[in-house]
């Protein structure tokens, strides 16, 4: 992370061209949806609500894990019952581990077996911490087990070799007879876990061995051959180490290089950060929430320009991209280890967490993975804690809210949105995307990030009728307003009423900087 380019050379007005391609942005006038119910084609993966939690802070020692002698927090195996309990009401469909920038120096094997004979190790990147590897690899996978998530492990690519990635694999994955399988079965698992997602390698480009995109390209086809597309009947994804941002070239040369049998998904990272002002986690200014917001609706153009570049090489669709770290960073909370990336969460982040799945759910053709950064007490968090102590964030709210999107058949929209002003630079103030359940239940999520004013947005909907409205909204007061130990539901989602229908049309109130979910019969 410390080479990243900065990701916003142009001006605000250039940068948002192209955005919102199924949004129309209007100066005055109404706002205006369109669910295209009869268009249906995409599903919308589970997988773009993963998580991901890296060796990093007090994510896994402190957050997850406390330790098996742990008297005062309870725990199972040394992992925290009140975390896993929190998570698993976000069906969390996969958690991405162990970095990150940790992952490129992370030697898998110093973590398995007795624990008193594991050696220590140095985690370089996040502070110079010694962690003592009393969680490795099945420690982690007994998380997953225990929040019903699919594992997704980055191998070593930067410091680590194929052999070492190889047995990885082997380890986890392979049920016959061999050195690896048997060493697992002697550490206490008989059964392999059968772990489908597997990174080669983290952020290539910098932490994870500053290498250029053609060089990686050649190292993924060798890492990739030795990691087999499928153990028995069980398919494995291979994913390549991502492009920060605005890099399509990353993009086009690992489309253009890799042969597409040696790959399933290619990664993408982004931060709504301003690199060189992060701005306090709660007390920021308007200008500071707008510039957020430029930078989380940045996604968009993202997502479609590297996607672009993929149509071209693989017009099928077959690789995946994978979003595999996106949110907010902030400063971290005053006191607080600057390495550890601790930061508060607020109804700025909920706003960033709704605008993103929004975008993330409307291009569900191609974005079929993603992991917010990171799960717990790191960057835009769902879940803080603080000894036995612990909360759930505005983040947190956003995801349970569009659980009801998980699997369900994506209905296109078309937002025509007024503008939400700061100064003299405005952006789409209401943003939108649509579902279909198993059970034939329509969702819809709407987002307005205007912190002064309500939205009123007429709903119409094609190839459907609905009679009857019900949803939930998560808003407060202030956008800083936030959780805390002492007050850890001042955030959090209530009843929503301020939807009506009049004939066909559905007219919505949204309050300003409120994410609403509707449900449709
Ligand atoms: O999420 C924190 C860091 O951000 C990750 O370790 C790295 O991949 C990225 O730069």
């Amino acid at each position: 992370m410390r080479f990243r380019k900065p990701i916003f050379g142009k001006p605000v007005r250039v940068a948002l061209q192209g955005l919102l391609p199924f949004c129309a942005a209007v100066a005055f006038g109404q706002n205006h949806i369109v669910i295209n119910a009869d268009l249906g084609k995409d599903t919308i993966s589970r997988h773009i609500y993963g998580h991901f939690s890296e060796h990093l802070g007090r994510c896994i020692y402190g957050g997850y894990y406390v330790g098996e002698g742990n008297t005062k927090i309870p725990n199972t195996r040394g992992i925290r019952q009140d975390v896993v309990e929190a998570l698993k009401k976000l069906k969390i469909p996969n958690l991405r581990w162990p970095g990150g920038c940790f992952a490129d120096t992370y030697h898998w094997k110093d973590g398995i077996g007795p624990k008193a004979k594991r050696p220590s190790m140095v985690n370089s990147w996040w502070g110079g911490v010694t962690e003592d590897n009393s969680f490795g690899t099945h420690e982690f996978l007994d998380l997953c087990e225990q929040l019903g998530a699919e594992p997704y492990i980055t191998g070593n690519v930067g410091s680590g070799t194929v052999q070492e990635f190889a047995q990885w694999v082997q380890y986890a994955n392979f049920d016959g007879v061999s050195p690896m399988s048997a060493w697992r079965k002697d550490n206490g698992r008989e059964k392999p876990w059968k772990v489908r997602f597997w990174g080669v390698g983290n952020e290539a480009w910098g932490c994870g061995g500053n290498m250029t995109a053609e060089y990686y390209a050649n190292v993924y086809r060798a890492f990739a051959t030795f990691i087999p597309a499928s153990w028995g009947s069980s398919p494995l994804w291979r994913i390549a180490s991502g492009a920060s941002s605005t890099d399509y070239h990353w993009t086009e040369v690992l489309m253009r290089d890799i042969p597409h049998g040696l790959l399933e998904g290619i990664a993408l990272h982004h931060y709504s950060v301003d690199w060189g002002h992060k701005s306090s986690a709660t007390k920021f200014t308007e200008a500071e929430y707008f510039d957020t917001m430029l930078r989380a609706l940045q996604m968009e153009e993202l997502v479609q320009r590297h996607a672009t570049i993929m149509d071209r090489y693989d017009p099928q669709k077959k690789v995946a991209l994978v979003v595999d770290e996106w949110g907010g960073w902030y400063d971290v909370e005053p006191g607080t280890n600057p390495n550890f990336l601790y930061q508060q969460n607020s109804m700025r982040d909920a706003m960033i967490a709704g605008l993103t799945l929004n975008i993330f759910n409307n291009h569900a053709d191609r974005v079929r993975m993603a992991n917010l950064a990171q799960t717990v007490n790191v960057l835009q968090a769902v879940i803080l804690t603080d000894e036995e102590r612990m909360l759930v964030t505005p983040t947190y709210h956003v995801m349970e809210m569009y659980a009801v999107h998980h699997d369900a058949l994506m209905l296109p929209v078309n937002v025509r949105s007024t503008m939400y002003a700061a100064g003299d630079k405005s952006l789409p103030a209401v943003s939108g995307s649509a579902s279909r359940d198993r059970n034939g239940i329509t969702h819809l999520s709407l987002v307005n990030i205007d912190t002064g004013h309500s939205q009123e947005v007429v709903v119409d909907t094609r190839g459907a009728s609905y009679s009857s409205v019900t949803g939930r909204v998560l808003n407060s007061e202030k956008v800083q307003d936030h959780n805390t130990f002492d007050a850890p539901d001042r955030v959090r989602p209530r009843e929503f009423t301020g939807a009506k229908f009049e004939g066909s049309k559905l007219r919505v109130q949204l309050p300003p900087c409120s994410v609403v979910v509707l449900t449709l019969k």
